[in-house]
């Protein structure tokens, strides 16, 4: 195994988008930011200085951080931010993951400019198992707002329904073909007849669920969220935000250009629906003469095509091999997650609906931020009063979560709440959407674990009968689980990280708006089962 360096420096770049340009976060002044290419076993030391005006944080999406949770990123969570002109090193490795992932950053909206993809080989001597592709192409689904994201953050934190929808969805940073200004600098994947292409598309977009299709060209699902699955073929993939998903494509069609686009999965009522369509272009090279023809365009699902999304995760299945589902449940649990209002004293910063703002929640605790320290370093010096563990097992009151009711029962409550779980312990959480403000999809993502999704449906859950329903034997393995509309989600993961863990919609004016908790998962009996002790170097608040 190897041990790769690099050096990130957090700047603030003048980039041009849209005929316009404006200065934006990036990492080394590119956008999207450098990948990281690794196999599986190997080490990164990525060292961080940040020379632009904000704080600023870096999470690696999807690695487990077996033992190093101070590497992980979130801001409070598991360290202080890294302060203009700061350095921080993160340090970890790679242990039994391989496929797509990517980092970000993870400091309210920073996140917009500043992502890039990580892709972990398999170790030298063993291969994929599927046929090697031609060519490898990560493919990162983005949206592009034409104002200081920090602005942009600030309105939705305090405005009503509609607030900041983006002006541009991005692959590879380009809106793409179609919209303006956007032509000359489109990505393109040029193929021969024949060739197979593995596409890794990743969702970094803030906001939004994405469709993405090719024109004519059938997808392969081999992969998501850094776990092979079983192959099957699809026109269409939909990706929630932190999700990424690895295709195949064949170049089995007439010798053309074709354009993949990724559209908007929006499945709020009244949702602020964007309808635009970002590109980019397949081209066969023995089609290049004759290109000045325009792409052949995909058809893609309505923003509201629920059932394509369905009909794509229910094939979703993993290897067996790979799945060792938990059976015996030692902690079972049940967390709403889901959008209300809470009212405020009218001012700028209560702009929502007769004197309300948003909040988001899990059983009705909207998640705070500590300030003074982060919750990892509380846990781990014992610093008392920053963080409670009386994260509510199951939702304080019981109601029909997905039915008409009042608003005024599931008014949030503001804290900073942990959930213990002891080391080695069978985890159960059932995530149900509520109707609170409007039902809605939710990407929900656990750090430093993924999990086994045994179930999902719409409606409410019912353990009697959907209980006996669970996939035990080849459940998608994921670290982030796009909750149906108006539905429920089952997720299964053994205990085996130590550390505190950000579980939260990756959505982030949903986690702007409080929809997150966190996990105390305390130290086992050896040091293999134990955190490893801080880093020198890590920031103090
Ligand atoms: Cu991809 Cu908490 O983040």
């Amino acid at each position: 195994a190897k041990t790769h360096h690099h050096e990130f420096d957090v700047q603030e770049t003048p980039v041009k988008r849209l005929c316009r340009t404006h200065n934006i976060i990036t990492v080394n002044g590119k956008f999207p930011g450098p990948t990281l290419a690794v196999r599986n076993g190997d080490t990164l030391v990525i060292k961080v200085t940040n020379r632009a005006r904000y704080n600023v944080t870096l999470h690696w999406h999807g690695i487990r951080q077996m033992r190093t949770p101070w590497a992980d990123g979130p801001e409070y969570v598991t360290q202080c931010p890294i302060r203009p002109g700061a350095t921080y090193t993160y340090r970890f490795t790679i242990e039994n993951q391989e496929g797509t992932l990517w980092w970000h950053a993870h400091s309210r909206w920073l996140r917009a400019t500043v992502y890039g993809a990580i892709i972990i080989f398999p170790k030298s001597g063993s291969s994929y198992p599927f046929p090697k592709p031609n060519l490898e192409v990560p493919i990162i689904l983005g949206e592009w707002w034409d104002r200081n994201i920090i602005d942009v953050m600030r309105q939705a934190l305090f405005t009503g329904a509609a607030p900041n929808v983006s002006d541009a969805y991005t692959i590879n940073g380009q809106p793409g073909d179609l919209y303006r200004c956007s032509s000359k600098a489109t990505k393109k994947i040029s193929v021969k007849s024949g060739e197979t292409v593995l596409l890794r598309v990743i969702n970094a977009a803030l906001n939004q669920q994405l469709f993405f299709t090719v024109a004519n060209h059938k997808l392969t699902v081999v992969e998501a969220d850094a776990s092979y699955h079983k192959p099957f073929t699809t026109r269409v993939i939909m990706v929630g935000p932190g999700q990424t998903t690895n295709v195949l494509l064949t170049a089995d069609q007439p010798p053309a250009r074709y354009y993949m686009a990724a559209s908007a999965y929006a499945t709020a009522q009244n949702a602020p629906f964007d309808n635009t369509t970002t590109t980019a272009i397949l081209e066969y090279k023995n089609a290049r003469r004759r290109s000045s023809s325009s792409p052949v365009l995909p058809q893609l699902p309505a923003f509201n095509d629920t059932a394509t999304t369905t009909a794509f995760t229910s094939q979703l299945r993993s290897i067996p091999s790979n799945a060792k589902v938990p059976t015996k449940i030692d902690k079972k649990l049940f967390f709403t997650v889901g959008l209300g209002v809470v009212n405020c004293a009218p001012g700028p910063r209560c702009q929502g609906p007769n004197n309300t703002r948003f909040a988001a929640s899990m059983n009705n605790v909207s998640f705070v931020l500590p300030r003074r320290t982060s919750l990892l370093q509380a846990y781990y010096q014992n610093i008392p009063g920053v963080f409670t563990t009386d994260f509510p097992r199951v939702p304080p009151v019981k109601f029909n979560y997905t039915g008409n009711v009042s608003r005024a029962l599931w008014q949030p409550r503001f804290a900073t709440k942990l959930y213990k779980l002891k080391y080695g312990s069978n985890v159960q959480i059932v995530l149900q959407d509520t109707a609170i403000f409007s039902t809605e999809d939710h990407p929900i993502h656990l750090h430093g674990y993924h999990f086994f999704v045994v179930g999902q449906g719409f409606g409410n859950f019912n353990p009697q009968t959907d209980t006996s329903r669970f996939n035990l034997v080849d459940p998608p393995v994921r670290n982030t689980i796009d909750v149906p509309v108006g539905g429920w989600a089952v997720i299964r993961f053994v205990a085996d990280n130590p550390g505190v863990w950000l579980f939260h919609c990756h959505i982030d004016s949903h986690l702007t708006w409080g929809l997150a908790m966190s996990f105390l998962v305390e130290n086992g009996k050896g040091k293999l089962q134990s955190i490893e002790p801080p880093p020198a170097d890590l920031p103090t608040c």
